[in-house]
């Protein structure tokens, strides 16, 4: 493969995505930042300058493996050190397989600041992908905050406990449409930022198309909270690749993404070409107030600023809480024929990860198997490598199965105080493992989240779905082990589970979390070690917190 090289600079700046002022941080002065293009097998270095004024930075590669460069995953904490100010670090990685990913800080609640992009990776030309098309395009969906990371994150970190609330707006390809006439009831001085809704930094985005050609639209979600539903007025979209994976293609008129995933769409521009039609997402799985994103889909040669005759409601939004039709898409995601690599057929170990709500001396949190997740100062991988037996607490082993018997998940959890540990769960090398992910009640009556969970260094298969709580003699007996879907980010529906299986053989120190920032933020999430004596030496680059010296 080819060597492609790439500098960036990372850095704040005053921009106006849905017309509302506030930093964003953009990469070489973008935001998005540049969509990564490459073939498989290419080697990707990228040499990122961090100029932030006060804050460190890591970026991690969102769907790709790091097959023999753990090192690189860019996660603060598990993988790396975080890049200081000023500094200059050069991640350098191979992508081994076609299809569509992204990037983005994983420092932090960094990444809804606004450090996010795409990654193409196109197949060689001796393996043609399944599905023609004329033209490729980038759909990269986002949630918009106008508080600062800090403000959130210190909410989140309180008491009282301060919850981040919904977003103030959606964004396509980094741009939506804030009311800014919404500030005029607020007294001015709780007003720190311009709103001028003629600012070109959020004009809406344009996608042109011409008659009769079919567009490959990849669609990727970094959403910070929100579970999203993508349409377009007058067309359908058909599902051809799913987190790089090719699907056996279906039809849909909603395409439900959650933060972590993304997809592949073919949309053939075959209405009548004499107008434009309306682009939206909207919110789904929680009653936000937060309005859809407006986009424009232009026929050429029309004028790109001509509005569609339609209403811009247009198009037909699905109930936020009809969990049902976000289901039944999950379920209809099948490999495509052809491309199947079937599951082994049994697992090693199973794992049953209980999400729950709960308090930590008095903070708010979230929890897997009752243990609330947060990092040490010491990178987890350097602490492994170099036997840093103080680092963490090696001895703790997280539960595998908390009392999955008799927790009632329909209820508040009864004794609302978990642990926090920064253990983490030892796989062995090449082992075949079975997540299944059990969502319950949170500390409020009646009430249960959608959560994207996302596992790095590795894609994992599809198992099933199910409504309630999962029975493990039963359950097991419906997964579909013919013709599942690979993934590295699925999500897991109110009250219900998600069962995966994964090959545990990758070696390193991998992060499998809710893809939720404040989620994950609050502690959702785990970290699982395997083959860690098989990593080779890490690079120095990597070094300078915590215990670790370079
Ligand atoms: Cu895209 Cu650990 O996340
Ligand atoms: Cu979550």
């Amino acid at each position: 493969g080819k060597i492609r090289r790439f500098k960036w600079e990372v850095k704040y700046e005053f921009k106006s995505p849905d017309c509302f002022e506030k930093l964003v941080i953009t990469v070489n002065g973008k935001f998005p930042g540049p969509t990564i293009k490459a073939q498989q097998g290419d080697t990707i270095v990228v040499e990122l300058k961090n100029s932030f004024m006060t804050e460190n930075v890591a970026v991690h590669w969102h769907g790709i493996r790091q097959i023999g460069t753990p090192w690189f995953d860019g996660v603060e904490g598990v993988t790396q050190c975080p890049i200081l100010p000023g500094e200059v670090f050069t991640y350098q990685f191979v992508v081994d397989r076609p299809g569509t990913y992204m990037y983005h800080s994983h420092y932090g609640m960094q990444r809804e600041s606004g450090l996010i992009g795409m990654i193409q990776v196109s197949p060689p030309v001796t393996e043609p992908e399944p599905f023609t098309y004329d033209y490729d395009r980038n759909v990269l969906l986002t949630d918009w905050y106008h508080k600062s990371m800090s403000e959130k994150a210190t909410g989140l970190a309180s008491i009282p406990f301060k919850w981040v609330g919904e977003p103030q707006s959606l964004l396509i390809q980094g741009r939506g449409r804030f009311n800014c006439s919404n500030y005029l009831t607020t007294p001015p001085s709780l007003v720190s930022g311009v709103c001028n809704a003629s600012n070109t930094d959020c004009s809406r985005f344009v996608l042109t198309v011409i008659p009769g050609k079919t567009y490959r639209l990849r669609i990727g979600s970094l959403t910070a909270l929100s579970a999203l539903s993508f349409q377009i007025e007058g067309h359908n979209l058909t599902v051809v690749e799913a987190d790089g994976h090719y699907v056996e293609p279906f039809t849909v008129k909603n395409l439900f993404i959650y933060s972590g995933e993304t997809y592949s769409v073919l949309l053939k521009a075959d209405q009548n070409p004499k107008r434009n039609y309306w682009i939206t997402t909207s919110i789904v799985s929680r009653p936000a107030t937060t309005p859809p994103a407006i986009a424009v889909l232009n026929y050429y040669p029309n004028h790109p600023r001509r509005r569609p005759p339609t209403p811009e409601s247009s198009n037909l939004l699905p109930e936020w809480n009809d969990t049902r039709s976000r289901l039944e898409q999950s379920l209809a995601i099948k490999a495509r024929r052809g491309f199947i690599h079937a599951p082994p057929e049994n697992s090693d170990k199973v794992i049953v990860l209980l999400n729950t709500q709960n308090e930590v001396n008095g903070y708010r949190r979230w929890s897997v198997n009752n243990v609330s997740y947060h990092h040490p100062k010491t990178p987890y991988l350097i602490a492994l490598k170099q036997n840093l037996t103080n680092a963490f607490d090696w001895r703790f082993t997280p539960p595998e199965n908390y009392d999955s018997r008799n927790y009632d998940i329909f209820a508040r959890p009864i004794n609302a105080n978990a642990t926090t540990s920064d253990g983490i769960y030892r796989l062995r090398f090449n082992s075949t493992v079975d997540v299944i992910l059990q969502n319950a009640n949170t500390m409020n009556a009646n009430n249960s989240e959608t959560h994207p969970w996302h596992l790095h260094g590795h894609d994992f298969w599809v198992l099933g779905y199910g409504e309630g709580k999962f029975n493990e003699s039963e359950d097991p007996k419906r997964y579909n082990r013919v013709d599942p879907i690979m993934k590295n980010t699925v999500a897991v529906q109110p009250f219900g589970w998600t069962a995966l299986r994964f090959r545990a053989d990758n070696p390193g120190v991998w992060s499998f979390h809710c893809h939720i920032e404040s989620h994950f933020f609050m502690g959702m999430g785990v970290v699982f070690e395997s083959g860690i004596n098989k990593v080779s030496n890490l690079p120095s680059s990597i070094m300078g917190c915590g215990q670790t010296k370079r």
